[in-house]
């Protein structure tokens, strides 16, 4: 299986002591150090590689039985073609369960409010962190030097999945509930986990 965008030192290891033979991409150096910490920690054994979601060509077509995502893509501009690459690796039958964001998350800026739980629209859909971003800005976001958030449409993010040619399976929500969470959780979830197959087994 395909640990997506999932460093930290979490998912991957986990999914390597279930029994799982577990192959991790993440962007960030940083966060697969991590994995690495944890991995010899517990002799667990993954594949590491550091790279982007946006290309897989490392990895042959149909290669993977299982493709663990979990929410990295509001950090990429394009998350379709995120989706055509995971389809493309993902072996007949295969499945991707991938976490995203919610768009309406980035509508709003908090405010005080009368109980300090206030929320002001403040931004258009699709937010892009900085109108501005230049080649160099890019360079340095997909070396995971700089990070970036665009928020995307549950179009690219459900019909995108459809488009790349996989079924949609199952689609749940949840909250945040820890304390740094935008106070827009105590309104909506904003988190959307989806779990797609490709057909043809
Ligand atoms: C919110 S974390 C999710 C995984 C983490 N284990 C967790 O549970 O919170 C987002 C991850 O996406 C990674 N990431 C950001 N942009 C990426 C890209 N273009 N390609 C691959 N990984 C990326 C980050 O380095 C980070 O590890």
């Amino acid at each position: 299986m395909l640990c997506l965008g999932a460093g930290g030192g979490q998912q991957a290891p986990v999914l390597a002591a279930a029994g799982y033979c577990v192959t991790l991409l993440d962007i960030s150096d940083a966060q697969l150090a991590l994995d690495r910490e944890v991995c010899t920690r517990h002799a667990l054994d993954v594949r590491i590689e550091q790279g982007t979601t946006t290309d897989l060509s490392r990895f042959d077509s149909s290669s993977f039985d299982l493709i663990v995502n979990p929410v990295s893509n509001p950090y990429i501009s394009d998350v379709r073609q995120a989706w055509r690459e995971a389809a493309r690796v993902l072996a007949p039958g295969g499945r991707l369960i991938a976490g995203s964001i919610n768009p309406l998350l980035y509508l709003f800026e908090e405010n005080e409010g009368e109980d300090g739980k206030g929320l002001t629209v403040v931004h258009r859909l699709p937010y892009v962190e900085s109108e501005s971003l230049d080649e160099h800005d890019l360079a340095l976001a997909v070396q995971g030097e700089m990070v970036f958030t665009w928020s995307h449409s549950l179009e690219d993010i459900i019909q995108g999945q459809i488009d790349a040619g996989l079924i949609i399976a199952g689609l749940y929500e949840s909250k945040r509930t820890d304390t740094r969470a935008p106070s827009i959780n105590r309104y909506a979830p904003t988190y959307i986990v989806t779990m797609a197959e490709k057909p043809g087994a």
